[in-house]
């Protein structure tokens, strides 16, 4: 048994509805806290002196913090693509000198450049590229973070990415998700369908078996797959036993409302949303996953997260990062930028990044400090929580606990 604390606050994100707008008030702080961890997972949360006060005579280890530290739950980046090769920075040049994202991607930047390069990468190198960015997660609190394939598009090369992803060696668990439906790549002799079928037919059922991921994503655009062929695609999708999540609504409406006729676990982007489509993503069961990170680095408009809350939907923020739209990365950054330009609570920009973004994964023994759930847990040195996020990012965790061993 293991003691780790005083904590001048905990921020334990417990008791919280999982849908719509949330007051501060409801935030459950303890002072002067600590948490009892047996192995990895948290046994008891409360008063420091009253936990160590039972066990009085007993053996028990302290992990004794001496400064002010602010502790919340690790925080959960429900949606990146950090496994890839190359940089887009060239594409990043040309937005800056006006150019739009689909416009780059048609003069041979885009997702395509980075398929090429991914491609060449060995499943060593990938998995190398990937541990060093989900090391950098670490650094910045996250302890959970979910990684799309979608640079393969090809089966073979599909499997390198799940492959790698899976390997990869690192504290931070890592959520595979199969995004071989990212665009129709550009060298497929065939449909966009015949496309989507071979990738159904060929290499889901080896992500099944090597149980590589339970995840499939589907990027819904123009650009990408229209919502009739994603819908045959992920009707046979769901009847394989996979679990649904969609890229929708980013340049435009459609993608959302698919997510709620196939009964998706998340629809992520959101940038184009209509009053309509927040209507009905707030009545359903979809989560909706807002990507402030693609928003700065599109230099487009923020998803309207208000909206979705106030419409009573289950907000959760990541960082979506990925060398096109979204290469900063830093999860706990774009979430408090988002807060300031879409007025949301601290306490509903927390929840977006913890227990929000927990059910995004359906994860339910995360995302939340109390008993029973693992010891994941990033601290700041301040003494009131909300110097956090009024540091917009720039403050970085102090400490960072994984299942209950700090790193
Ligand atoms: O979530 N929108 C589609 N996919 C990614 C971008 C991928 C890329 O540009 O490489 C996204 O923004
Ligand atoms: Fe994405």
């Amino acid at each position: 048994m293991k003691l780790i604390g005083p904590f001048k606050q905990l921020i334990t994100m417990d008791k919280l509805p999982l849908k719509g707008p949330l007051n501060d008030d409801l935030l459950e702080v303890i002072e002067h806290a600590g948490i009892l961890i047996n192995n990895s997972s948290i046994k008891a949360i409360g008063d420091y002196e009253f936990l160590k006060s039972k066990f009085d005579g007993q053996s028990l280890d302290l992990d004794f913090i001496d400064e002010e530290l602010v502790a919340f739950p690790g925080f959960i980046d429900a949606h990146t693509h950090i496994c890839w090769a190359g940089s887009r920075a060239n594409d990043y040049a040309k937005r800056l000198s006006g150019k739009t994202y689909l416009e780059i991607a048609n003069e041979g930047g885009g997702i395509w450049s980075t398929v090429q390069k991914t491609r060449e990468l060995s499943q060593h190198e990938l998995q190398t590229i990937t541990e060093i960015r989900a090391n950098q997660l670490l650094k910045d609190g996250v302890t959970t973070a979910e990684v799309k394939s979608g640079y393969g598009l090809s089966v073979e090369s599909e499997l390198k990415m799940l492959r790698a992803i899976n390997n990869a060696f690192t504290e931070v668990d890592l959520i595979p998700t199969c995004l071989a439906a990212h665009i129709c790549p550009k060298d497929f002799e065939g449909t966009t369908k015949e496309y989507l079928n071979q990738i159904r037919i060929e290499l889901l059922p080896i992500v099944k078996t090597e149980k590589l991921s339970n995840r499939v994503d589907i990027f819904i655009e123009d650009s990408a797959f229209s919502v009739s062929d994603a819908r045959e695609y992920l009707r046979e999708v769901k009847d394989l036993g996979f679990d649904i999540v969609i890229h929708g609504d980013q340049f435009s409406v459609g993608g959302s409302q698919l997510a709620i006729e196939m009964n998706a676990v998340s629809v992520d982007h959101l940038e184009a949303s209509d009053m309509a489509a927040i209507e009905n993503i707030a009545h359903s069961n979809v989560i909706a996953t807002v990507l402030p990170g693609a928003s700065i680095g599109l230099g487009i408009p923020f998803a309207p997260a208000r909206k979705l809350l106030d419409a009573g939907a289950c907000l959760a923020i990541a960082s979506d990062w990925n060398p096109g739209s979204a290469p900063n990365g830093d999860l706990f950054m774009q979430a408090s930028i988002l807060g300031v330009y879409e007025k949301l609570t601290i306490a509903e920009t927390l929840a977006g990044i913890t227990s929000r973004s927990a059910a995004a994964l359906k994860l339910n023994d995360r995302g939340i400090l109390k008993k029973g759930n693992i010891a994941d847990i990033v601290a700041f040195k301040t003494n009131d929580y909300r110097e956090v996020i009024y540091r917009q990012g720039k403050l970085k965790p102090e400490k960072v606990w994984k299942k209950g061993k700090a790193l």
